[in-house]
C-alpha cells in the first residue's frame, strides 16, 4: 500500500549506549534463545486465554484451533484476531481471564466513538508493565538518579501512570506533573530541574512556546532526554524537538489493549525505530485489507500478542497502526517496528489518493515562516472533497513570508502526496493547541 517514508540524517550527535552489565537478562538473550522462551510464552497464554474467556473460546473453536494447535511461532497466523469491537462487545470486563479480586488496576480508553474499551492488570501485570517502562526509560538514555517530569495524563489513560511507576522501577525521581496547566509547567521545569520529560510531542510544542512566552530560551532548560509517544511523529519534529530543546528526542510506544506505553522503546544510541520488547509483546505485521502475514521489512498493520499478561491476554490485537518489522540493531534480539507514520483511521482519502497527517507534518516543518502548528480539514464541495490545511505563520513572519509560505507548502504537497490542497497561513496563536493527544484532522464532510 502507499504509506509516506522519510528517511532522514540524523543532525545531532547519538547518545550514549547502556552499558551490558545494566540490562535486563532478557536484553541479554540471544535471538534463538529469545524465540523459545516466547513459544514457551505464547502456549501457555493461548491456553490461558482459552480457558478463562468465553469470547477467545468461541473464536478460537469457530476457526478450528486449540491452544495447543500452536507448536512454532509461524501457527499463530491460523490464530484468529482481536479487534476493538470485541473490547466493546464485551464492555466492561467480558475480556479478563482472572476472577476480579485478583485484578488491581482498570484503565480505559476515551474512545472517540461508543463506548471505551476497559483494560485490567493483576500484580504481576503491573510490575511486568513497570519493568518495561523502566527498560525504555534506560534504552532512552534515563540512568538511576534521573529526575523526570511526567507529563502524560493522569487518571483512566495509560500514559501517566505507566510512565510513572516505570520512572520509579528504574530508580528516577518522578514529577507527576499530568497534562495541563501549561505555565505551572514550565515554572516545575524550571525549578526542579528534570533530566528527562515525557510527555506527547504535540503537547511539548505547546511547552515550548510556553517556555518562550515566558521569556525562556528552552536550550537553556535541564532537559536532556524527551521521551515522546501516544501519537505519530515523524523525523522532521525530531529534529525541531532537538532543535529546539537540545535534548535527545526518542519515541515510545505502547496501546492499552496491549499494556499502555512501553511495548516498544526507540534506543538513544541508534535513534533508528523502536525495539519492540518481544519477551512480553509478540509482533506481527498483517496486510490491512487481505488480513495475511507479512515479511519481515513489509508495510502494513501492526498485530500483537501479549505474552506473559494474566487479566487481560491479548490475542493477534490488530492496532490499525502502520508500520514495518525490521532486525534489531541497538538490542540485537529484538525486532525494531519502523517509527509510525500514521493509522490506518488517519488515513484520508482524497480523490482517490491517500493522505497522513504525518506527510503534512514533514512538509509544515521543512518550510521557512511557519510555526508547527497544523491541521487538516476535510470539506466537500459538490461531490468532490477539499482538504484545507491550516498553518500558524512565525510572529516575526509578514504578509510576503505568509504568501510563500503557504505556496510552498501547496506546492510540496501536491509534488510529495500527489493532491491539490489549499493552504491556509493564519495568525499566530491562533490554532488550538494539545493539551494531549492532538487531532490533526477536521472532517466537516456530511456522512
Ligand atoms: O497512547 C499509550 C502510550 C502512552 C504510549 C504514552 C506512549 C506514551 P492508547 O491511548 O491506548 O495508549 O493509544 C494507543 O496511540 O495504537 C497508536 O495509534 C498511538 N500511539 C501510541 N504511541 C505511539 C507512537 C497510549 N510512539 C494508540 N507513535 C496506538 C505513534 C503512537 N503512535
Amino acid at each position: 500500500m502507499s504509506r509516506p517514508t522519510t528517511p532522514t540524517p540524523q543532525d545531532r550527535p547519538l547518545g550514549e549506549a547502556l552499558p551490558a552489565a545494566s540490562r535486563d537478562a532478557a536484553e541479554r538473550l540471544d535471538r534463538e534463545e529469545l524465540r523459545a522462551l516466547q513459544l514457551e510464552r505464547l502456549r501457555t497464554t493461548l491456553r490461558h486465554a482459552y480457558d478463562h474467556v468465553e469470547l477467545y473460546r468461541v473464536k478460537f473453536d469457530a476457526a478450528g484451533v486449540k491452544p495447543e494447535d500452536c507448536r512454532t511461532l509461524e501457527d499463530l497466523a491460523r490464530f484468529p484476531f482481536t479487534t476493538k469491537a470485541d473490547l466493546r462487545d464485551t464492555y466492561p470486563f467480558g475480556m479478563f481471564a482472572v476472577p476480579m479480586d485478583r485484578v488491581r488496576r482498570i484503565h480505559a480508553s476515551s474512545g472517540s466513538t461508543g463506548r471505551p474499551t476497559v483494560v485490567g492488570y493483576t500484580e504481576n501485570d503491573l510490575s511486568v508493565w513497570a519493568d518495561v517502562v523502566a527498560r525504555s526509560i534506560r534504552a532512552a538514555g534515563g540512568r538511576p538518579g534521573h529526575k523526570v517530569h511526567i507529563a502524560y495524563g493522569y487518571g483512566l489513560f495509560t500514559g501517566g501512570l505507566g510512565a510513572h511507576y516505570g520512572a520509579e522501577r528504574a530508580g528516577c525521581t518522578v514529577i507527576p506533573a499530568s497534562g495541563g496547566m501549561t505555565a505551572r509547567q514550565v515554572q516545575i521545569i524550571q525549578d526542579f530541574r528534570p533530566e528527562i520529560i515525557m510527555v506527547t510531542p504535540s503537547y511539548m510544542l505547546t511547552l515550548l512556546d510556553e517556555f518562550e512566552r515566558q521569556g525562556i530560551d528552552p536550550r537553556t532548560s535541564s532537559l536532556k532526554i524527551g521521551i515522546f509517544g501516544a501519537e505519530p511523529w515523524t523525523e522532521a519534529m525530531r529534529r525541531e524537538m532537538e532543535d529546539r530543546l537540545d535534548l535527545h528526542a526518542v519515541d515510545i510506544y505502547g496501546l492499552s489493549e496491549v499494556m499502555g506505553p512501553g511495548v516498544a522503546q526507540e534506543c538513544v544510541e541508534t535513534k533508528d525505530g523502536l525495539h519492540v520488547w518481544e519477551d512480553h509483546f509478540y509482533p506481527e505485521i498483517v496486510d490491512p485489507l487481505a488480513d495475511d502475514v507479512l515479511a519481515e521489512g513489509e508495510a502494513g498493520e501492526l498485530v500483537f500478542t501479549s505474552l506473559t499478561k494474566e487479566a487481560l491476554p491479548i490475542i493477534r490485537y490488530r492496532t490499525r497502526d502502520l508500520s514495518r518489522l525490521l532486525p534489531g540493531t541497538a538490542r540485537p534480539a529484538f525486532r525494531r517496528m519502523e517509527k509510525i507514520t500514521g493509522r490506518s483511521d488517519d488515513m484520508i482519502i482524497l480523490r482517490g489518493v491517500n493522505v497522513f497527517p504525518s506527510q503534512i507534518e514533514e512538509i509544515v516543518l521543512a518550510t521557512p515562516g511557519v510555526a508547527p502548528h497544523f491541521q487538516v480539514e476535510l470539506t466537500r464541495r459538490g461531490r468532490m472533497d477539499h482538504m484545507t490545511v491550516r498553518v500558524e505563520a512565525r510572529s516575526t513572519s509578514g504578509s510576503t513570508e505568509r504568501d510563500d509560505a503557504a505556496q510552498a507548502i501547496s506546492r510540496a504537497v501536491k509534488d510529495g502526496v500527489g493532491v491539490s490542497v489549499d493552504v491556509r497561513v493564519v495568525d499566530p496563536q491562533t490554532l488550538e493547541r494539545s493539551l494531549g493527544k492532538i487531532r490533526r484532522i477536521k472532517d466537516l464532510r456530511e456522512k
